[in-house]
């Protein structure tokens, strides 16, 4: 049975949203006294539960960072295999040294390894990751390890994935105490006779000072917390004990503990808000497209009928010119096709999140999917981009081609590759392994650059598009607009829209890129993204319509602009969320953030533009087929 992982309001209402399973998967059975093993992922700057909860830094550290000087397994620790999604947003899943067998050592208290030597400077890095809420993230059998929490607002239990490396609540001294002791609740369920799965783990970290010798001590609640001492060499001993507590969670359901909607309300919230503004566009657009427009073609047409000698008017006046060829087509329709490309791969990787396909269980299958997707895209990228631009009357077909496949990765991965040498510099694991840089140009080469080629010749095949009036040879002159029509103005002016429509989605989504909480409304999002697609394509055949009625004919690159419009908001919108809610000491840190948020509203740019353009380009085609010209 499928699991209904939403609250159960929601669940109700969005039955698409509930699955989360990958169809198939196989739960892991354990007997009696085998081996669970602990996987230690990295350490992730967490976000702590306060009035005015702050992200204090943005870079990764490997669990087995010689500066923390955790216990590493006798044989040495061994990184394990991870899909490409993984590994872009940050996964580096390695073995440890715990030994954990089922239903064995119930509550017995077991020492770790104790670590002589921590160095005044290691113990300054460790007191700084502590300062800045780190977290610990541990997965045992595909679960990561969490601290149970109180929804303050309903009294709900949940889990959240992550537990602190140490506490600086600063009643030591204004020292941070290092969590050196974890108390480690395996929940499992007995499904049959001597089967036994895993269902929950949770870890309450604590730390416990005194003498570090081997000796194991669990009694944290009369302990002494471990300061570290900054300038001088201390011994460290981690000691841990595991319960193991019987369960009635089949396995089927155990992930609901953790994918808590903290307030499904917003959630709502955001979609009423959307669904008013696509109705008040939807009744706007509906009035002025249907009464004045199809009052001006009646009238255009009955002129023309009654052979009246009369002056043109309004839209009408630049028939001549809708057509003329825009400024560095080449460029523009460059742009149209990665958008399209874009487009296409954010639409089939929602299909296959609302599908079930890409719940947090399946680690970093969204991105997986999303980096696939893209590359097979290619040829709709070279199609539309070869026709876009055949039908600007560009020439240079090969160029654009070329072009096409290459400018846009090109300009990703310049970024990319600065991003990843501040993340090096900073001594993060964060940083995208050699490997996988190597795999990702194969996708780019191997699979998007080739079909993209594909597409550009299919594209020059079907040709340009057929247009329904003939371009004058000489241009007419533009009599001075209105001020909102200047293309930036209205850029700004229409963005308010499709932005206001996700703000509040918009929001999840940041939280979940940048203070790696799981992020699992993808009905929500998939309703958001539709009608921020529709509200972009209204407001731009708005505008155009607008343009051209004040004789304005140069429409092509406003459509665009003004359709990527709510990349300018979106950027707006990160700068408040830096301002609001995180505290970035470092300047990597800092630089990081604005990278990934460039790089967000850069994509933003490309697919709402692209949006707005293609609307324009039928709306326009549309207009101008539907009037008589002489
Ligand atoms: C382990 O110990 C806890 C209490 O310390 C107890 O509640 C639990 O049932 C025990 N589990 C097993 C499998 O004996
Ligand atoms: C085991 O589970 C029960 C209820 O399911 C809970 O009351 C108890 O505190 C748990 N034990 C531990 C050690 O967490």
């Amino acid at each position: 049975m499928r699991t209904l992982a939403l609250s159960v309001l929601v669940a109700r209402a969005l039955p698409l949203a509930s699955a989360f399973y990958l169809p198939g998967a196989a739960p892991t059975n354990y007997r009696e006294g085998e081996r669970v093993e602990v996987f230690v992922n990295t350490l992730t700057p967490m976000l702590m539960e306060s009035d005015d909860p702050k992200l204090k830094s943005l870079i990764n550290y490997d669990y087995y960072n010689p500066m923390f000087h955790f216990c590493e397994p006798n044989d040495g620790q061994k990184a394990q295999p991870e899909s490409l999604g993984s590994i872009l947003f940050g996964d580096r899943l390695f073995n440890s040294p715990y030994d954990i067998k089922m239903l064995k050592d119930n509550g017995t208290c077991k020492t770790l390894c104790a670590v002589p030597d921590v160095r005044g400077d290691e113990a300054k890095f460790i007191n700084d990751r502590i300062k800045e809420d780190y977290a610990l993230n541990w997965l045992v059998d595909g679960l990561p390890a969490a601290e149970m929490k109180i929804d303050t607002r309903n009294d709900d239990l949940f889990f959240d994935m992550g537990f602190n490396l140490g506490n600086n609540d600063g009643q030591f001294q204004n020292l941070p105490a290092l969590n050196n002791h974890y108390d480690i609740i395996l929940r499992y369920h007995n499904p049959s006779p001597d089967t036994y799965r895993v269902v929950g783990v949770l870890v309450w970290p604590s730390s416990i000072g005194g003498p570090q010798t081997d000796e194991p001590n669990c009694d944290y609640e009369n302990a002494e917390p471990l300061l570290l001492n900054e300038d001088g060499t201390q011994a460290v001993r981690y000691t841990y004990r595991v319960t193991w507590n019987e369960s009635d969670t089949p396995w089927a359901t155990r992930w609901d503990n953790y994918l808590h909607i903290f307030d499904p309300r917003i959630h709502w919230f955001s979609l009423i808000n959307s669904i008013i503004i696509v109705i008040f566009l939807c009744v706007m657009v509906g009035m002025i497209l249907l009464r004045s427009v199809s009052r001006d073609i009646s009238r255009y047409n009955a002129i023309d009928i009654s052979e009246d000698v009369q002056e043109d008017w309004g839209w009408k006046l630049v028939h001549g010119e809708v057509f003329r060829t825009p400024r560095n087509p080449m460029f523009l329709s460059i742009m149209v096709g990665n958008g399209a490309q874009l487009i296409a791969m954010v639409g089939i990787t929602l299909v296959f999140a609302l599908l079930g396909f890409l719940s947090p269980s399946n680690r970093g299958s969204l991105a997986t999917v999303m980096m696939v997707c893209w590359s097979f895209f290619g040829c709709i990228g070279g199609y539309i981009s070869s026709r876009v631009y055949a039908s600007l009357g560009g020439a240079n077909k090969r160029k654009n081609a070329f072009l096409t496949a290459t400018v846009f990765p090109t300009a990703i991965f310049i970024i990319i590759f600065i991003l990843n040498f501040f993340l090096i510099t900073a001594g993060s694991s964060g940083a995208v392994p050699f490997g996988t840089m190597l795999l990702i140009i194969l996708l780019w080469f191997g699979i998007s650059a080739p079909l993209s080629a594909v597409g550009a010749y299919f594209g020059t095949k079907h040709g340009m598009i057929r247009h329904p009036v003939r371009v004058n040879p000489i241009p007419r002159q533009i009599p001075p607009g209105p001020k909102y029509l200047r293309p930036w103005v209205a850029a700004i002016l229409s963005g308010i829209l499709p932005f206001g429509a996700a703000f509040v989605e918009l929001y999840f989504v940041l939280s979940s890129l940048f203070a790696s909480r799981a992020y699992y409304a993808f009905g929500f999002l998939a309703l958001t993204a539709s009608v921020v697609a529709l509200t972009a394509a209204t407001v731009t055949i708005l505008f155009t319509y607008f343009c051209l009625c004040a004789e304005e004919y140069r429409w092509h690159w406003r459509a665009f602009l003004t359709g990527g419009g709510s990349a300018f908001w979106l950027l707006a919108y990160g700068l408040f969320y830096w301002f609001s809610r995180m505290s970035l000491d470092s300047f990597s840190s800092l630089f990081l953030y604005m990278g990934y948020l460039f790089l967000l509203a850069l994509m933003d740019f490309l697919v709402t533009g692209t949006i707005g353009f293609l609307a324009s380009y039928w709306a326009v085609r549309r207009l101008y087929s539907s009037i008589r010209i002489d």
